[in-house]
């Protein structure tokens, strides 16, 4: 088999288990909720039996196609062969992505349902599987889900140390972003002030408290469903010295808080542009706005008019892409400067 054709099926395999793939000389480095693993491919096409190493080292895994396949019984596990039509016919799975032991599919892309279940279950272990219908809807941004496999909703989703007990059919949680939490969360400095407009069942306001020292974090959310979760994922990772969730809407919210932060995060894509100008009122000066939202045919621009129309004083530090909602329609981050 040609070698990009093995590297392509390798990269599928672990790209809709969520793991993040950095391309090396001759495979993967494979990142995942803080832990990596060396993938290694070596096709019939472009390597020779006695270039593969003898012995596989730890946390490295290894590709072959089957005209190698003789070397299965000679390496040192781990040692994978990839047979082309074989596993592709068999275990068709549409990406997907996995919370706790729930297996989310957003598109089917043309894979038959059962066929979806099949392959996930061969790669997954895990009790339930959704299927979403349409987009996000409404203020709380929940989707719709149709069951494919189990009953189960709710599940213990670990990430980066914290357990997270979410139910995606009645309040938001999204597994992709995990490595974009955690690019924010690093940049918090000791004793810093924290607030999370859009908290959501709390993953950034639990990895703050958990992985940095703020001096305290507010988490603001207006879904009962979801400040429900909140309060229970502060109470499950012993953060609630550190942790004040708000049920509510942050417009009438922060007026009564009447408070400064040094650090305000803004997870609401959809319609962030709306919030700026209190999220601005709401930073001390120095301070930090993290800005989501949709960018379209690349087009910063517009979003760096955006801001300038809502703010006045202020420096860029940074742009960053963090996920699509389609083709041509990006997830971003815009770094804010409160100067
Ligand atoms: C895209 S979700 C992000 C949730 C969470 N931060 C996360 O990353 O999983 C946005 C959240 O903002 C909440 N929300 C929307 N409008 C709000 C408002 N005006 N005030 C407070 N929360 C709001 C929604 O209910 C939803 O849970």
């Amino acid at each position: 088999m040609q070698q990009e054709k093995l590297e392509s099926k390798v990269r599928k395999l672990f790209e809709r288990q969520g793991f993040q793939l950095k391309s090396t000389k001759n495979g993967f480095r494979a990142e995942k909720n803080n832990s990596e693993m060396v993938l290694k491919v070596f096709s019939s096409e472009e390597y020779s039996h006695d270039e593969i190493p003898a012995k596989v080292e730890e946390n490295n895994k290894v590709f072959i196609d089957p005209d190698l396949s003789e070397l299965e019984e000679l390496v040192e596990n781990d040692i994978s062969v990839l047979k082309e039509e074989k596993e592709s016919q068999e275990f068709e799975t549409p990406s997907y992505e996995v919370i706790g032991n729930i297996a989310v599919i957003n598109d089917l892309a043309g894979v038959d349902r059962k066929k979806a279940v099949e392959g996930i279950l061969h790669h997954q272990n895990v009790k339930t599987i959704l299927l979403k219908k349409g987009g996000l809807e409404g203020e709380f941004r929940v989707g719709n889900y149709e069951k494919l496999y189990g009953e189960e909703t709710e599940t213990i989703h670990t990430e980066f140390g914290c357990n997270y007990q979410v139910d995606p059919t009645k309040a938001y949680f999204s597994e992709r972003f995990s490595t974009e939490r955690k690019r924010v969360v690093d940049q918090i400095e000791d004793g810093e002030k924290v607030l999370v407009m859009f908290a959501g069942t709390g993953p950034f306001s639990i990895l703050a408290a958990k992985e940095t020292d703020p001096e305290k974090v507010v988490a603001i959310e207006k879904n009962p469903e979801g400040m429900n979760y909140l309060e229970e994922n502060i109470l499950i990772n012993n953060v609630e010295e550190t942790v004040e969730g708000i049920e509510g809407d942050v417009r009438d919210v922060l007026p009564e808080l009447n408070e400064k932060f040094d650090r305000t995060i803004m997870p609401l894509p959809e319609s962030a542009d709306g919030f700026l100008e209190l999220a601005s009122e709401n930073t001390e000066y120095n301070g930090v706005i993290h800005y989501y939202r949709f960018l379209e045919d690349d087009s910063w621009e517009e979003l760096e008019n955006e801001i300038s129309e809502k703010i006045d004083n202020y420096e860029i530090m940074d742009k960053v892409e963090c996920g699509e909602r389609g083709p041509s329609v990006k997830r971003v981050c815009i770094d804010i400067r409160i100067r």
